[in-house]
């Protein structure tokens, strides 16, 4: 199967020029001015963008959290993210305690089977490793393509884990290769906030966030920073939220350590108030962080601009508002943490990143697509246009307007964090590997097209999945 696109703007995190792509068997085997080769199938991209697919490097699909099963698994999941021009994804498997580390994996990897859409790796959460996985077992994930381990500093008693369980994982990253993940909260003093608020009656959404004030997540991360730095392990904090977690990230940072930040798109436009919206709709936005006082969102654009922040994500973990966070009516404790966010990711950065420029459209690349991809270890084979990359790419029409909702989301959650924003850019058109995905509004291929993928250690590259042809 071959494929040209013609005309397009093609844009990497370091490039923009007008070009034709040729693809054979799912691999960019070309590109340059007026390519005269025969095609399979010829996509005029005149005025279009052409970017790589996105990788969104934090979704949680399918995952059971907060006393039930997210709504969205991985086959809706990624029809959402293909929707959003999101071709790979890296989505967390999460250990159950008293279980070993191969069993979760297996349990994961026949969830997705015959659902996939897009392409998808797997981070391993690693909840215990005391009557579960041992460190032997964690050692040898890398070699599965299994290259990173996430610890939750924070949702006491379900998967938060101790200090002693974060430094071992950690000098055993350090070890194989891996990338250690943290959700930075202090989550021993924010139960003590939470177990004080109800027991003084604050029930309602708001008190998610006034008992997870701003300085937890700060002693956190930078608690994680000063661990990795000692177990000698390269870190990527994941969803800052704040002023005090980015500064730790950036002190470290200036200093050449190995740490990286991530924000999610949530962060940069949902603030504290819409915990307060009445009738229980604030709990619509009670995920973790939670959204912050608004002055954080210039905090987060500065961040990401220069750098202090490398990656933006969705952590996408979506539930229904009417069925799933209704389990916290009475009780804000209870409302299952998370939100939608996966199909909105390009669009809403691209509208508001870099049509308004904060950011330029290369960055919008780098922080979308090409960082994740490198970090991951999925460099360059996705994160990039270039020969020898897999052919996922994403045709954008910077004057298509769109305006985001619930009612025309692929998301099966019932609410859009960013119901009735009106957006200049969206995708037409997504390939995966070479194959037609998303064409305008419809969903093109089917599931079972996409694959999981074994990524290469930190800092090591994914070989191209077949050599470069010369024409
Ligand atoms: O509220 C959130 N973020 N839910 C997903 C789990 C996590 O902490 O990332
Ligand atoms: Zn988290
Ligand atoms: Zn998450």
């Amino acid at each position: 199967m071959s494929v040209l696109i013609r005309g397009g703007r093609i844009v990497t995190a370091a490039d923009d020029y007008v070009a034709d792509l040729y693809i054979e068997d799912e691999t960019i085997t070309l590109i340059g001015e007026s390519i005269d080769m025969p095609a399979d199938k010829v996509i005029d991209a005149a005025g279009k963008y052409v970017l790589p697919g996105c990788v969104d490097p934090h979704t949680h699909l399918d995952m059971p959290f907060g006393g039930t099963v997210t709504i969205d698994d991985v086959e809706s999941g990624q029809t959402a993210a293909a929707f959003g021009g999101t071709t790979c994804h890296v989505d967390f498997i999460i250990q159950p305690q008293g279980q070993s580390f191969a069993a979760a994996f297996d349990e994961w990897r026949s969830k997705a089977n015959g659902k996939q859409v897009i392409d998808m790796g797997y981070h391993m959460a690693v909840t215990d490793l005391k009557e579960g996985g041992t460190l032997e077992e964690l050692a040898s994930l890398p070699d599965q393509g299994v290259t990173s381990y996430k610890l939750f500093m924070a949702y006491k008693g379900a998967l938060m884990v101790d200090d002693e369980t974060l430094f071992r994982t950690m000098e055993v990253a350090a070890r194989t290769g891996a990338l250690v993940m943290v959700h930075a909260e202090n989550g021993d003093a924010i139960d003590v906030l939470v177990k004080r608020a109800l027991a003084e009656g604050k029930t309602e959404p708001k008190y998610h966030a006034l008992t997870r004030p701003p300085e937890t997540e700060g002693e956190a991360t930078n608690r994680a920073i000063q661990l990795a730095h000692v177990a000698g392990a390269p870190l990527y904090v994941v969803h800052v939220s704040c002023k005090e977690s980015v500064e730790p990230i950036a002190i470290a940072r200036d200093k050449g350590w190995d740490v990286w930040g991530e924000t999610c798109t949530q962060y940069f436009f949902i603030d504290y108030d819409f915990l307060e919206r009445p009738n229980f709709e604030g709990a619509k936005y009670v995920y973790t962080p939670p959204p912050r006082d608004k002055a954080n969102q210039g905090v987060l654009w500065n961040a990401v601009r220069t750098d202090v922040l490398s990656a933006i994500s969705t952590d996408h973990c979506a539930f229904l508002w009417d069925g799933q966070k209704t389990i916290g009516k009475n009780d804000f404790s209870k409302i299952p943490n998370g939100g939608p966010g996966l199909e909105n990711r390009l669009q809403m950065i691209h509208e508001f990143g870099v049509r308004t420029g904060r950011i330029s459209l290369n960055r919008m690349v780098e922080l979308l697509a090409t960082n994740p991809a490198r970090l991951f270890g999925l460099y360059p084979r996705k994160g990039t246009i270039a020969v020898g990359s897999d052919a996922d790419l994403v045709i954008f029409d910077p004057e298509k307007q769109v305006t985001i909702s619930a009612a025309t989301q692929r998301s099966r959650s019932d609410y859009n964090l960013f119901e009735g924003t009106e957006v200049r850019g969206s995708p037409e058109l997504v390939l995966l590997r070479g194959n037609v995905l998303v064409e305008n509004d419809d969903l093109v291929a089917s599931p079972g097209i996409g694959r999981f993928v074994k990524r290469a250690r930190f800092g090591e590259e994914l070989k191209p999945a077949r050599a470069a042809v010369a024409p």
